[in-house]
């Protein structure tokens, strides 16, 4: 446990981070891409524990899109396999998991992921179902379009079977109907490594989100930065339309 949290008067429910820079990290040290996903593992979950210390009650982290397909085999193939490593590791740290008390949860498509790594998915799942002292999302194979397309397909079904009618289709029900439903949508959404932009991510989630972008790449991200953030979060002055 994080001794030393600074106090913040007023903490984000939900924060949304895009892991990247991993590659960057890597070309700097004239390292495989590989070594900075691997080592942005390491972020994550230093990242990870220090929120759930802070006491924020959800997180997204983005970790594979539905882009990043296009990515050469062998990327994909290390990334596969890192996602694997966290989960099997996870199941080790049983004692951690029951101090740290994280709920994990897997959004994104699931199609066309390796059948072991779905396997470990709904175990981690389903093992940490009883926790609630903070929820972790996962987003792999996440794609914010795929998503709503996603919502778009399941409530279009619904109104075929005649089970709700044209009427019933309003902001609320299609929040019900994408991965987050039942979570508040993220305050903040920090994006690393110099871009500014989402790319694909939250992109219902993020109507009304704060935006924090830093040059740092993310195996390099630090509880500095998160306290930075959080310092932030405090002076933006969040409207929702009103005056
Ligand atoms: C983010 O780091 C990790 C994933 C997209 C999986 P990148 O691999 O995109 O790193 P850069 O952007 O090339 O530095
Ligand atoms: C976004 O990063 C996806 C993840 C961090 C998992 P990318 O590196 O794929 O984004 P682009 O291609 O620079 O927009
Ligand atoms: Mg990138």
């Amino acid at each position: 446990m994080y001794k030393n949290i600074p106090e913040f008067e007023v903490l984000p429910q939900h924060v949304g981070f895009i892991m990247d820079g991993n590659g960057r990290w890597a070309k700097n040290r004239g390292l495989e891409r590989s070594a900075g996903h691997k080592e942005g593992a390491k972020t994550f979950r230093r990242i990870c524990e220090y929120c759930a210390d802070v006491g924020i009650k959800h997180m997204t982290f983005y970790a594979f899109s539905t882009e990043n397909w296009s990515r050469p085999e062998k990327e994909v193939g290390a990334l596969m396999k890192l996602f694997k490593e966290y989960l099997l590791e996870g199941e080790e740290r049983t004692a951690e998991n029951d101090i740290r008390q994280m709920r994990l949860k897997f959004i994104g498509e699931k199609e066309g992921l390796p059948k072991d790594l779905l396997k470990l998915i709904e175990k981690a799942e389903k093992k940490t179902a009883k926790y609630s002292k903070i929820t972790i999302n996962i987003a792999l194979n996440y794609g914010g379009r795929a998503e709503i397309t996603h919502a778009v397909k399941s409530i279009a079904a619904k109104v075929a079977d005649g089970e709700i009618s044209v009427d019933d289709i309003n902001e609320n029900l299609v929040s019900d109907n994408i991965y987050t439903a039942g979570q508040p949508d993220p305050d903040i959404i920090v994006r690393p490594s110099g871009e500014f932009r989402l790319s694909n991510f939250l992109t219902w989630q993020s109507a009304y989100s704060e935006f924090w972008f830093s040059d740092v790449l993310w195996p390099d991200f630090t509880e500095e930065n998160v306290n930075e953030i959080l310092s932030d979060f405090q002076k933006r002055n969040r409207r929702f339309g009103g005056v």
